[in-house]
This record gives C-alpha cells, structure tokens and sequence, in this order.
C-alpha cells in the first residue's frame, strides 16, 4: 500500500508515464490485484502479446476487435488495460464513462506512429474520391480521418462490403493492405506504414526451421511481410491463430507473430509443440517492445492510484468513434 502524500507527489510524473514507485516484494501481486478489482469494480483486459503473468490475472484476454468489443459492454467502473495506448484509447472511446486506465502510457505502437495525422490528412486531400480504411492500430487522429476501422479479423469482409470500382486508401499498414489487397483482388492505396514486431521476420531461418522441422506448420500474422505469408500454412488474426492451433491436427507450429500469444497456445493445446519464428536480427524470437513495457508491477499500481488514465478531447473521441461503431455494426452482422 502507498500512502497519500507520496500518491500526491507521484500523480504528475504518473499521468507522463514515469511510475517509479518502489513496491514490497513481499506484495503477492496477483492477490492485491484481485482485491483492487473487487474494490473498485474493476476488469482486467489483456491482449494477447502481454506476458503469461499478466494474461493470467486478466478477466479477458483477446485480440483487437475482441478487446473492442469487451471494452464497449462492460459494465465494471474502471477498464484496466493490459495492452498498447491505441487499444486503451478505443476503449476510453467506445466507453467514455468508464475509467481506463493503462500500466504504462509510453506503451506506444510503431505502427500508429508511421502514421501521422497532420501528414494523412494531407495524403487523403490528394486522393478525394477514396474513402479510408483504417486499421485499428493508428491513432485517435487516424481514426477520425477515417470511414471505417478494421482489425486483422474483419479487414476483408469490411474492405470487401464497399462496391468493387470504389477507390479505398488503406492505413496505416501496408502489409496488412497488401494481404488484403490479394485476398480481395482490390487495388486499395496503401500507406507505407508497417509493425516493427512483423517486419522483421527472417525467411532464410524460418526456411531453415521448416527444413529441421519437416512437420510443422508455419501460422502467421497478416503484418508479416509478403514473402513470409506466401510461405504461411495458416494467416489470421492472434485470436485466429490461436483457434487454428486448437482445431488443426497437426502437433507442430512455427509461430510468426509477438511471442506472447504462444503462452494461449501452449495452455491449450500441452502436447503440441509451439516454435516462435526468428527474427532477422540476433534474437532467437520477437517481443513487442511497446506491449512488453507492462509489467505486473505497473498494473498492480495503475490499479491502486487509478493512474494513468485516458483522457481525450470530447470532439475528437466523438468523431473517432463514428468509423469504430461501423467496425463493431459490421462485424456483428457477420457473426464476429
Ligand atoms: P490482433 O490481436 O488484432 O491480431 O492484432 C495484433 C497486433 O499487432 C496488435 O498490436
Ligand atoms: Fe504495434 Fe506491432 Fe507492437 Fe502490435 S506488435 S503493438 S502493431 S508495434
């Protein structure tokens, strides 16, 4: 527990993300949290990409369009985050009464900051006859630009619920656009944005790893780059990949996507074997560093001092909002 004055004296570095308290170690976290969360009515929501401890003391765990979604009915006072600053944003926008509150705010997204607001703004007034699709990893500014949000789960029956001769600029991922693009035989204008975590996937060693591993399948993300989905056995979002490698027969799995997701993996499937993909640099597997700064410490914290929360300008979140609702109308009518 932290007393009052040193709360008070903590609140502005807090709100800049520098939560730097020092905490009991004899604090069983996982204990306190479940007592805050009573006390304050509070749900835990984690993406997929956060560490094991933290998707184990969440109350849900998802993907971005299962977060959304969570995040828009629920009925609890305050939305803890376990993910990145977008996804707290959307939640703060689809449920503007409710307290969200995320463990670190400089949990940023490499994507959502390829794309700029002032400079799309700018690239959509050349481009009048396009509408804008948006994938959910952009920013509030992004978002408000735009006529509708996907995520990597409904992307194609959204991009594909527009006539086929209209123009469509796609953002801010240009793998995602790209696979989509196929998908779809559409020729959407895409922003040359891309995920720092799936980008730098190495097809020499997965080639490698599938030689060595002559059965195993290779899952991947759809921000992967080209060359790695062409290779891909399975392509979805995190929640798709998940669902693939409960209902596939087969017991082996190369995984290319953040290294979080295999924690679900494993608990669900204990006698298949999960292999995370290897990056083009020295490491053997591939974190999100955004989605890594949460610990369970910080959620722990963010819990007690109601601290950072999300705080956005009422126009702003009202006009982002607009393009999210078609999203989530779209996706309910498909059956997602
Ligand atoms: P999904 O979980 O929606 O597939 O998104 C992956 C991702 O990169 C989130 O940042
Ligand atoms: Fe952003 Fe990529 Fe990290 Fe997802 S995995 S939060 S898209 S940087």
């Amino acid at each position: 527990m932290v007393s009052d004055e040193l709360f008070l004296a903590k609140k502005d570095l807090t709100q800049k993300g520098f939560l730097d308290i020092d905490l009991d170690p004899t604090l069983d976290l996982f204990q306190e949290i479940e007592r805050l969360k009573k006390e304050k009515n509070a749900v835990v929501l984690a993406h997929y990409y956060q560490e094991p401890d933290i998707q184990d003391v969440a109350d849900y765990i998802g993907d971005s369009l299962g977060l959304a979604q969570q995040a828009e009915k629920t009925t609890a006072d305050m939305i803890v985050f376990a993910g990145v600053h977008f996804m707290a944003e959307t939640a703060k926008i689809l449920n503007p009464s409710k307290k969200v509150v995320i463990p670190d705010l400089k949990a940023g997204c490499s994507l959502s900051d390829s794309c700029p607001p002032p400079l799309f703004k700018k690239f959509k007034e050349q481009h009048p006859d396009h509408v804008v699709v948006s994938y959910i990893n952009c920013s509030a500014g992004i978002k408000a630009l735009s006529d509708v949000i996907v995520t990597s789960s409904n992307a194609k029956i959204i991009v594909e619920s527009f006539p086929k001769e209209q123009p469509i600029i796609f953002a801010p991922d240009k793998n995602l656009g790209a696979y989509i693009n196929k998908v779809t035989g559409r020729n959407m204008l895409l922003w040359n944005g891309a995920c720092m975590v799936h980008e730098i996937f190495s097809l020499e060693k997965i080639t490698k790893l599938k030689i060595r591993h002559p059965n195993a399948k290779l899952i991947a993300h759809p921000e992967c780059e080209d060359p790695i989905l062409r290779i891909a056995d399975f392509i979805g979002s995190t929640t798709g990949l998940l669902k693939y490698s409960q209902t596939d027969s087969s017991s082996e799995y190369i995984v290319a996507t953040e290294t979080g997701i295999l924690h679900q993996m494993m608990k669900a499937n204990p006698y298949k074997t999960f292999i995370p993909a290897p990056p083009n640099n020295s490491c053997a597997c591939n974190d999100c560093p955004h989605m890594k700064r949460n610990t369970l410490e910080k959620i722990y914290l963010c819990m007690e001092y109601e601290l950072p929360d999300i705080i956005m300008d009422e126009e702003l979140r009202v006009a982002a909002k607009k393009p999210i609702d078609r999203m989530l109308d779209i996706s309910k009518k498909a059956g997602l």
